[in-house]
């Protein structure tokens, strides 16, 4: 095994859990969840979805933390490390393609929530009703030149964090932002509930109503889960290479789980209860964000201070998403090629937002590309959440399971625990449920 005596490391294990939350926290806690939620049964989808967590996700995010910190490398390196000569490092590979592939359009996406954050503070949402914003969103997305500026700046920022390392940039900022996220979403939250009727759509979204539930939404929300954790990606797997080995790997991944679950479940709160207090259907998609939330708090008082904590949390949701994104590509590059970090850094940052143009056109100067019917930001998103995702964290499963083997996996993942009536647990899982919900993933979007 590589001993890398200079491998940079966390500072402290709550600097570690909270880079971790924030890269699991996103644009998926905050936008797609409500929106999966409200189409899929409210209180019915939450409860499947905690047995998926509890069933899938936390296994997975264990196997994926110990991959990391065994190999202490990212995640080619990992795979090649863990079952040397075999030719599973090409396995290594699927997750930084899925990596390229996400951080191309969700930078795009992170760039419209800067616009749009410093668009609200400086007063230009105000007085904006639905048609109002409807037209400013639309003038956004099919400019030529704001979505790329906008993509570019936030590319700059994350990387400029990610430039200073693990513990001084990732980890400082990830202490900063991620309990950010969280304080800004609790005062939007006392906010909304005290609107009439806000309390109605807390207690519509918490409550199981099982005449909406199907296959479809079971399969929702596998693939919630695998995004929602960052699972597939390598960025758990990168981020556990820094992890020392006196950490609680069970311990760890079932806190970073529930905080994830649970900002979810209070982004959907917020989401939700506004959307009920003024009657609106809870549209799927980026209208739910970009319309129909900033209309909802136009009619408050003190519209430009609920809006701007809004689009700000959304910001730093994205900003340590994207960090991590950013993290899994820049440590196969310092590894790999034996590059220094500065340099990695700079080309991805640049290979990045060069990537990212076409999704940034793609609602403006490219609406007429489409691939199979999609246009290029819908195509990138299907391609990756339907069919590569699943794909790495089915080759992932396997190989822990079945390659390097739960034996050894699992004196990994369950290192210094004494609590062992958990690993037959998590063997069975990683053998069997885990392969087979992700086969069925895989399947039924390739069907799709
Ligand atoms: N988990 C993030 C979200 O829910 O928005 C998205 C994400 C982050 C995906 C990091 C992949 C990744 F490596």
């Amino acid at each position: 095994m590589n001993d890398s005596q200079d491998r940079e490391q966390w500072a402290s294990r709550t600097g570690f859990i909270l880079a971790t939350v924030g890269s699991a926290v996103g644009l998926g806690n905050v936008w797609r969840f409500p929106t999966i939620v409200a189409r899929s049964g409210g209180g019915a989808f939450l409860l499947l979805y905690l047995v998926i967590v509890l069933g899938v996700g936390i296994p997975l995010m264990m196997s994926e933390l110990a991959m990391g910190r065994r190999s202490q490398r990212g995640v080619v390196g990992a795979f090649r490390d863990l079952s040397p000569g075999t030719g599973w490092w090409g396995a290594g590979l699927v997750a930084p393609l899925a990596v390229f592939l996400i951080a191309s359009y969700y930078s795009v996406i992170a760039g419209w929530t800067l616009i749009f954050t410093l668009l609200s503070a400086a007063g230009g949402l105000s007085g904006l009703g639905s048609d109002g914003l409807t037209e400013l969103f639309a003038h956004l997305t099919t400019d030529t030149l704001l979505p790329v500026y906008g993509q570019g700046a936030f590319l700059i920022l994350a990387s400029i964090i990610v430039f200073y390392g693990v513990s001084a940039g990732i980890e400082r900022w990830g202490r900063v932002l991620t309990p950010g996220i969280v304080v800004l979403l609790l005062v939007l939250l006392g906010r909304v509930l005290l609107l009439e009727g806000g309390l109605e759509g807390a207690v519509w979204f918490l409550t199981p109503n099982f005449a909406d539930m199907s296959f479809d939404v079971a399969l929702d929300a596998l693939g919630q889960v695998f995004f929602s954790f960052s699972l597939g990606m390598g960025a758990v797997l990168t981020y556990g290479s820094y992890l020392s080995r006196r950490d609680d790997i069970p311990v760890n991944s079932l806190i970073i789980s529930l905080a994830d679950v649970g900002i979810a479940i209070l982004a959907g709160l917020v989401v939700i209860s506004a959307l009920f207090a003024f009657g609106i259907e809870a549209e799927a998609g980026f209208g739910l964000v970009f319309i129909a939330l900033p209309a909802v708090f136009n009619t408050l008082p003190g519209a430009v201070f609920w809006s701007t904590v809004f689009f700000l949390s959304l910001s730093f949701a994205a900003m340590t998403s994207v960090i991590s994104f950013l993290e899994v590509l820049n440590a196969l590059l310092i590894e790999e090629m034996g590059w220094s970090r500065p340099r990695a850094v700079v080309t991805v940052g640049v290979s990045c937002f060069f990537a990212g143009i076409p999704s940034a056109l793609s609602e403006g100067l490219m609406r007429h590309v489409r691939i199979l019917g999609w246009d290029i930001m819908g195509f990138t998103d299907m391609l990756t959440s339907n069919l590569i995702l699943p794909l790495s964290g089915l080759l992932t499963t396997v190989f822990v399971a079945w390659i390097w083997g739960t034996r050894a996996a699992g004196a990994e993942v369950f290192l210094g625990v004494r609590r062992s009536g958990a690993i037959p647990l998590w063997s069975f899982i990683m053998k069997y449920i885990a392969p087979l919900a992700l086969t069925y993933i895989l399947i039924a979007g390739l069907l799709s």
